[in-house]
């Protein structure tokens, strides 16, 4: 089946119980997942990968790298990729259907920008609806040239380059994808690619390409933004790569602890990327009992094991500069906030709108169909609790995002009425198996035949 492919719609519905208990290995890291498949790709020699993320966006990357020239076998405990060094990949025979996958779409266009080569690309109904021109710009001063459908959007088709131009890029929104989708294309440029951040994203693709040999360099400039050096046509080798569990989804079990009185779960192995770490500084700031154990690095990026226990939790506001560090968490965010005491506030959340659906307006819309008092502007969202769970009772339309439907999944645990979601298929993009992991920890959440 394609990537894109739409199976039935599969509702779900979750309802009260008693407490959740128990410890619960998330799945890899997403982000991390596709970087290993495209380093691996792009190097010379084998990348081993370990606790690799079997969700669909992640194979839709796999399934494109192999597209384009990469080996890659699925082993039952690693996966392995034969990549063709930098500069080695080769034309794809066919389009290549990314699914519902961002990453993937925006990563894979900066590879191929580097390459002589021509793919077309498309995606599910929400990731045609993505902007890409925050990538094709770049891009084309790369020597990139594509063909798109109007506001950039896919399918659309790329050129890469012969010459892959090294640029100079500000980046004018604080985006992680093209941040990685120009430093994927400098990689075989002649020459020192440079990214500016007006904040600092994620930075998963910096640290595993030097942990793949490339030179990286990172500095302030003098309005103290982060600006990142590579150098082009390094020589890449495989490395052994250990993704760690998923700190987006280990919020969702993570939540649900807090928020079920009487709960107490553990996550061992979470990424603790600083920037990634957003909903945890957030969540301790609204009281939660969050405990942080066992710290360590593993194969490049800090782990731990997060202890979750219910308690009662108070709004606060979040400020705008702490957004790239928890940007997909706002779901499960606004979901605690629905049941903590007092006014929440979010300030510059208005990259949610673009991602997988619009997810400020799904956000509000679900929690005041829950019964919630939800204000929204351009770029903040407010969420006032009640110090109880609201009364739910809802059926939400998840619009093809994972994260609007594992958030108000959580919700249905704790609202007097339960809450339901019209499809949980789209959670087999990052989470595969949600719903059997959480009935693991003691959750009421049951497909609806
Ligand atoms: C990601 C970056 C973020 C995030 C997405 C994954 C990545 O997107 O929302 O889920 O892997 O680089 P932006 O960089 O567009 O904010």
């Amino acid at each position: 089946m394609a990537a894109s492919g739409s199976a039935a719609p599969r509702a779900v519905a979750a309802r009260p119980a008693g407490a959740l208990s128990g410890t619960l290995a998330v799945p890899g890291d997403k982000s991390i997942s596709h970087r290993a498949l495209m380093l691996g790709g792009l190097a010379v020699g084998p990348t081993r990968i370990t606790g690799l993320l079997l969700g669909v966006d992640v194979r839709a990357t796999a399934a494109a790298m192999a597209a384009l020239g990469a080996e890659i076998d699925a082993g039952d405990d690693a996966w392995t990729v034969y990549g063709r060094g930098v500069g080695g990949l080769t034309e794809p025979a066919d389009v290549l259907d990314l699914g519902n996958s961002g990453t993937s779409a925006r990563l894979l266009l900066g590879l191929i920008a580097g390459h002589a080569v021509t793919a077309f690309v498309t995606g599910d109904a929400s990731l045609r609806r993505r902007p890409m021109q925050r990538v094709i710009d770049p891009l084309q001063q790369v020597g990139a040239r594509f063909l798109t459908r109007s506001g950039g959007r896919l399918p659309l088709a790329v050129t890469g380059a012969r010459e892959p131009m090294a640029i100079r890029y500000d980046l004018p929104v604080a985006s992680a994808q093209v941040k990685s989708a120009v430093l994927l294309a400098g990689l075989n440029a002649m020459g020192e690619t440079a990214v500016t951040e007006p904040q600092d994203t994620r930075d998963h693709t910096e640290r595993m390409l030097r942990a793949f040999g490339a030179e990286v360099a990172v500095a302030r400039d003098e309005s103290g933004r982060r600006v990142t050096r590579l150098t082009g046509q390094p020589e890449l080798t495989g490395q052994a790569v250990t993704v760690p569990g998923d700190p987006s989804s280990a919020a969702f079990p993570l939540v649900a602890a807090l928020l079920v009185p009487g709960s107490a779960v553990r996550l061992p192995g979470v990424g603790m990327n600083p920037h990634r770490t957003g909903l945890f500084t957030t969540l301790r700031e609204m009281g939660a009992d969050l405990g942080i154990e066992n710290a360590r690095e593993q194969a490049g990026e800090p782990v731990a094991d997060l202890v979750a226990r219910a308690g009662p939790l108070q709004g606060v506001t979040v400020p705008a500069e702490r957004a790239p560090a928890m940007i997909d968490e706002y779901p499960v965010l606004a979901v605690a906030a629905a049941c903590a005491e007092g006014r929440t506030v979010m300030h510059g959340v208005g990259e949610l709108r673009v991602k997988e659906s619009d997810r400020l307006s799904g956000i509000a819309e679900g929690l005041r169909a829950c019964g919630v008092t939800v204000e929204s502007g351009e770029d903040w969202l407010a969420v006032t609790g009640q110090g109880a769970p609201p009364p739910g009772g809802a059926t939400i339309a998840t619009q093809l995002d994972h994260r609007i439907a594992m958030a108000f999944l959580v919700l249905g645990l704790v609202a007097r009425g339960g809450v339901t979601v019209d499809d949980a298929g789209p959670i087999e993009t990052s989470f595969p198996d949600f719903v059997a992991a959480m009935r693991g920890l003691g959750a009421d959440i049951a497909e609806l035949s």
